[in-house]
């Protein structure tokens, strides 16, 4: 018996297809509807007086749930619309005009944060994206040649969108305070399903969003700043909310908040807010170290699979490298993945890596054969038909 099958019934859509996209979608726990219907219910009956009984401080207690996943304390992460917003407001701390100005990363990193650091070279910043060999890894000893005393600030994936290979952050961010530089983390793709602690691997930053393994939904990012450096830091991606008193509505300049309201801007998405919590609460109760536990298991038996069918694996082989996903590089990927799609096995395709497969805690055993069934089928099809 598989012991965290006990939550599959609170997630009612992993009945209707064969679910294996939570590195894009996490299924919608039932409870996020109760929690979206209490939203209206709150809004209707209290009006106004909602925001003082809650939805103001909802950025913080809401990251307070965010922060038991990731080893972060209370008053330590904040949420935001998402994770280019939140890097933004990272880069936005610091002078891009000295010497110290270069960024270093990955050149696998999730493409918004690439977009992003390209527009701040208009404003300074020396970027560089670290090659890497085969599409797949990133040599922790490549990264680390790469900061130096001109770093400022080093932005990592901890697990790689594009192939789920997992990063050495302790290393790097190790490497990166020697010299006198910061480090922000995208921890979309582990957080939830790889253990994170952002003060073991001493991150200075930490940005991550919901819609994934967390199973929250969209417009729930978040941001996490090491308590340290809260009151040294002063974002210019800023507004009303990160004001110490912005009910007193003073003129500018803003005199800024010293807690986590200070990387806050405008008025929240207070509905994404209530839609993401169950999620949350159920990977807090379930535990990431026994969702790894069972996805490590079943990414082997994946892998082992599509080994026996003669598919192309474009992932880790070694588990400790290896995050949720299984990636697999079959011909036409992209054709046969809308054909998964059409018959409700839901995957994705990323172009130069191949099909994105992942179970998560709420995902049977057999399902994953189902899974390569389903692509072997339709590989034999298309070469029939070649
Ligand atoms: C690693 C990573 N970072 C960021 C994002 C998305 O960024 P945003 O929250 O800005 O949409 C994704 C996926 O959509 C991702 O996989």
């Amino acid at each position: 018996m598989d012991p965290l099958l006990a939550w599959r019934p609170l997630f009612p859509s992993v009945d209707q297809t064969l679910y294996m996209i939570s590195h894009s979608l996490g299924a919608m726990p039932a409870r996020s509807r109760d929690r979206l219907v209490e939203y209206a219910d709150h809004w209707t009956s209290r009006s106004i007086r909602a925001w003082e009984e809650g939805w103001w401080s909802m950025p913080v207690s809401v990251g307070d749930l965010v922060a038991r996943i990731i080893g972060a304390g209370p008053g330590e992460v904040v949420m935001q619309p998402n994770v280019s917003i939140a890097t933004w407001i990272v880069l936005s701390c610091f002078d891009w005009t000295g010497r110290r100005n270069k960024l270093v990363t990955e050149e696998l990193n999730f493409p918004t944060n690439l977009y992003i650091f390209g527009e701040w070279e208009r404003l300074g910043a020396r970027v560089m994206r670290v090659s890497s060999p085969d599409d797949m890894t990133m040599p922790v000893e490549s990264m680390l040649a790469a900061i130096d005393e001109e770093t400022q600030l080093v932005s990592v994936s901890h697990v790689l969108f594009r192939s789920s290979y997992i990063q050495d952050l302790a290393a790097i961010a190790s490497k990166a305070h020697a010299v006198g530089a910061m480090v922000v983390a995208d921890i979309y793709q582990s957080a939830g399903s790889v253990p994170v602690d952002v003060r073991e691997l001493g991150l200075d930053f930490a940005t991550g969003g919901s819609v994934k393994w967390l199973c929250g939904g969209p417009g729930a990012g978040y941001l996490y700043v090491r308590p340290d450096l809260v009151t040294k830091l002063r974002p210019r991606l800023t507004g009303w909310m990160a004001h110490r008193a912005p009910f007193a509505f003073q003129e500018p300049p803003i005199d800024m908040a010293d807690t986590m309201f200070r990387f806050l801007h405008g008025t929240p998405a207070i509905p994404a807010l209530y839609a993401a919590m169950s999620g949350y609460e159920i990977i807090v109760e379930i535990g990431v170290e026994r969702i790894r536990e069972k996805s490590l298991r079943q990414t082997a038996r994946l892998i082992e699979l599509a080994e026996e069918a003669g598919i192309a694996v474009r992932s880790p082989r070694n588990p400790a490298e290896r995050g949720g996903v299984v990636v697999l590089d079959v011909p036409h990927g992209s054709e046969v993945t809308q054909e998964l799609l059409r018959r409700d096995v839901l995957v994705d395709h990323r172009p130069g890596a191949g099909i994105r497969v992942a179970p998560h805690f709420y995902t049977r055993d057999e399902e994953l054969a189902e899974t390569v069934r389903h692509i072997v089928e339709i590989r034999e099809r298309h070469l029939a038909t070649a």
